[in-house]
């Protein structure tokens, strides 16, 4: 349609080369809805008369229920809408459509339309894996595991402790989405393809009228940036980063040498030869889906930051890497929600693994700090019974009086205070002492799982209303589709 100046059609080879149909399907909707906004400012300031603006709403209108495939010779939904419309309409009407926009402002804002909507169905899969994790997190707030640092085991804590940990991480994830929105949430439309245009439009009402809050002003910058995209596929891919670590975990603590949980049928497959086998393929999916994510992000600022000012046509292909990326971390966040709601946690496997280790040392040693012995000296103490536990295999709880008095030089702790720590000393004790604010604490742990759930619903909120204004917004359109189309 747009090759006058050129002659020749493309070759079929090289049409495919350059097509973008197929990726644009995830555009198409939002490419028309933006042509029936486009067409209406230009109605409503003049630019197309009633009869006009009947007709192409019209032919825009009908193009929504029908499947824009890929047998044709446009080179994006872009021009094969405007082709549709004009062979419906006719070019002396139709052809009137494209006044004051270009392809370049176009596809802008149906990218950001397109994340838009993506955002917030990401934050509401968000919310509902955090609330997964808050609500298995406070059945456990009295399930003892080891907690581990270099893959050893550390301190004694608690699996509200270990799962709150990553709803708090994906909060900030929630957040971070959250803030992009409002930069995505902008109008590039009416920046033609770089420079702006002389035919008197209002690119503030046709924003509005999609749901947009303002204008991207700077029309080089409008067509040409692609920043807000990547900052939305580079919060996804931090996200996908925080999925890919708990599904790494879960694995490793339902194998049989850990068995602190066991993986639903439905999360796991089996082996096509050995038939006792269950596999945790799907976590093992989420692991390497995310690093596909973090090859998208990758893939487009490799994009992004060889380009020259203004559009070039290699930011087509970062299109997909964005549709796919949305695609992935959706049914990621929805398969660990039902993972976690379907986990079953072997407590009693988790209380031996934490009762092998001597992990209430640290404890022990700050019981001594409490009774005025300087860190450094107690965890010298504590360390020397640690190894004389370790050789002779008892806990330190069942070393004896005579076993410690070997260990303990003179003076440096009365023998029968460290005996009485030592006998008072347990994973629950240590757990019900500890008091810092975010600790394994008992106490730490009843406020954090209930603040949490609280912070669930603010942000709940906030979803809900952001994605009723953009549906309240696209209804108001609508309205005004049908009364002009009467
Ligand atoms: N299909 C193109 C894209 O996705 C649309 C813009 C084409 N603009 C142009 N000047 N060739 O980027």
């Amino acid at each position: 349609m747009y090759r006058a100046r050129l002659g020749k059609n493309l070759e079929k080879v090289t049409l495919d080369y350059v097509s973008s149909i197929d990726d644009d399907v995830e555009i198409a909707h939002y490419d028309i809805l933006g042509s029936q906004a486009h067409a209406i400012m230009l109605y409503e300031n003049k630019i197309l008369t009633k009869n006009e603006i009947k007709k192409i709403l019209k032919g825009l209108e009908s193009l929504k229920k029908v499947k824009l495939t890929k047998k044709t010779d446009s080179e994006d939904i872009h021009e094969l809408i405007e082709s549709l419309v004009i062979k419906k309409i006719g070019i002396d009407v139709g052809g009137k459509m494209h006044t004051a926009r270009s392809r370049n402002d176009q596809v802008a804002l149906d990218i950001r339309m397109k994340i838009r909507d993506d955002i917030n169905i990401v934050c509401q899969c968000l919310l509902d894996t955090i609330k997964a994790l808050v609500v298995l997190a406070k059945k456990h707030q009295d399930t003892i595991v080891p907690l581990y640092t270099h893959l050893q085991q550390a301190q004694v804590g608690l699996f509200s402790h270990y799962l709150l940990s990553y709803a708090d991480a994906l909060f900030r994830d929630l957040d971070r989405l959250y803030v992009t929105y409002g930069r995505v949430n902008e109008n590039p439309l009416g920046a033609g393809p770089i420079g702006g245009t002389s035919i008197p439009i209002d690119r503030l009402s046709t924003g509005k009228m999609l749901g947009l809050k303002g204008v991207v002003e700077n029309s080089i910058d409008a067509t040409t940036t692609r920043d807000s995209a990547v900052e939305y596929i580079a919060a996804i891919a931090i996200l996908m980063t925080n999925l890919s670590r708990v599904s790494k975990d879960f694995s490793i603590w339902s194998t049989s040498e850990f068995s602190f949980l066991e993986l639903s049928d439905e999360f796991t497959s089996p082996s096509s030869v050995m038939p006792q086998k269950k596999n945790p393929d799907i976590l093992e999916l989420t692991r390497g889906k995310t690093s596909h994510v973090i090859g998208n992000l990758t893939s487009m600022l490799s994009t992004i930051q060889g380009l020259p000012s203004g559009y070039s046509r290699d930011l087509q292909q970062i299109n997909p890497a964005i549709w796919s990326a949305s695609k992935v971390v959706i049914s990621a966040l929805l398969i660990m929600e039902s993972m976690l709601k379907t986990v079953v946690i072997n407590k009693k496997n988790m209380k031996r693994a934490a009762e092998d280790g001597h992990l209430i040392a640290l404890d022990l040693a700050e019981k001594l700090v409490h009774n005025d012995i300087p860190f450094r000296k107690a965890h010298q103490i504590i360390g020397r019974i640690v190894k004389l536990a370790h050789i002779s295999g008892k806990p330190i709880s069942k070393l004896s009086e005579s076993e410690v008095k070997k260990v303990v030089k003179n003076k440096e702790v009365s023998l029968k205070l460290l005996m009485k720590l030592i006998r008072s000393t347990t994973l629950t004790s240590s757990l019900h002492e500890r008091k810092s604010q975010g600790s394994s604490g008992i106490s730490e742990q009843k406020r954090m799982t209930a603040h949490r759930m609280k912070k669930i619903e603010k942000y709940q909120t906030g979803v809900k209303t952001r994605s009723d204004a953009v549906q309240y917004s696209l209804n108001q359109l609508d309205k005004k589709v049908k009364k002009l189309t009467r």
